[in-house]
């Protein structure tokens, strides 16, 4: 029997798993022999790599439109090129972060969620969409880095709150992330399983 091709995004706040978990259940999943591939936001492809440099890593924040349409055209073009083809070939696509982080980030940052699902309104809806729910206390204590705490904590809180109302209306499943790496890992795979078996 042909296995079928999924579509699964690993979202989550700052530090609070996504890559350890995304990597992990592809392992998994090959283990089982599913054809599985690992990908990220931003993508690996140019415009992804503009991303990285010119929003991620500048001191100064571009306005936060101009970042939202950044990445939901580099989401278009990593749908076209890597994910999709991937799908056809009846892999599951593990995507470390996809759609739910702009409404989330850029939506903590002030800009109308309206308008953000607006620019992002022709995107493959995910087959499964997991949340990696670990409180922004314990993400901080996970991440060194040099901006302020408080303000940190104010953004996480608010980035929280918007991946929440996305598990509230069942978009997202929440899975609990604030224990360890394999009890997180093995709750993610038991999902997925059940999920690919219907
Ligand atoms: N369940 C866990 N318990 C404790 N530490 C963890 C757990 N999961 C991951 N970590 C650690 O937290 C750090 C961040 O993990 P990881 O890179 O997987 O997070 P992420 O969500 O991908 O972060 P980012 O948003 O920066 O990409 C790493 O040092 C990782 O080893
Ligand atoms: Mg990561």
């Amino acid at each position: 029997m042909k296995k079928k091709g999924a579509f699964i995004c690993i979202e989550g706040l700052d530090a609070s798993g996504k890559t350890t978990q995304a990597r992990r259940l592809v392992r998994e999943l090959k283990r089982r022999s599913f054809k599985a591939v690992y990908t990220t936001e931003p993508s690996p492809g140019e415009i992804g790599e503009f991303i990285r440099t010119y929003v991620l890593q500048r001191k100064k924040r571009v306005p936060i439109a101009v970042e939202a349409l950044l990445f939901a055209v580099d989401r278009v073009d990593h749908l076209e090129r890597k994910v999709k083809p991937a799908l056809q070939k009846g892999k599951i696509v593990v995507s470390d972060r996809y759609v739910y982080s702009s409404l989330a980030y850029q939506g903590a940052a002030g800009l109308d969620l309206n308008w953000i699902e607006e620019i992002n309104r022709s995107l493959v809806t995910p087959d499964l969409a997991i949340y990696i729910d670990v409180p922004p206390e314990v993400v901080l204590n996970r991440i060194k880095r040099k901006r302020s705490v408080m303000e940190r904590l104010l953004i996480q809180r608010k980035v929280m709150k918007i991946y929440m109302k996305f598990v509230e209306d069942g978009q997202l499943m929440r899975v609990n992330g604030n224990r360890s790496k394999d009890e997180v890992a093995k709750d993610i795979l038991a999902t997925v399983l059940s999920f690919l078996k219907n």
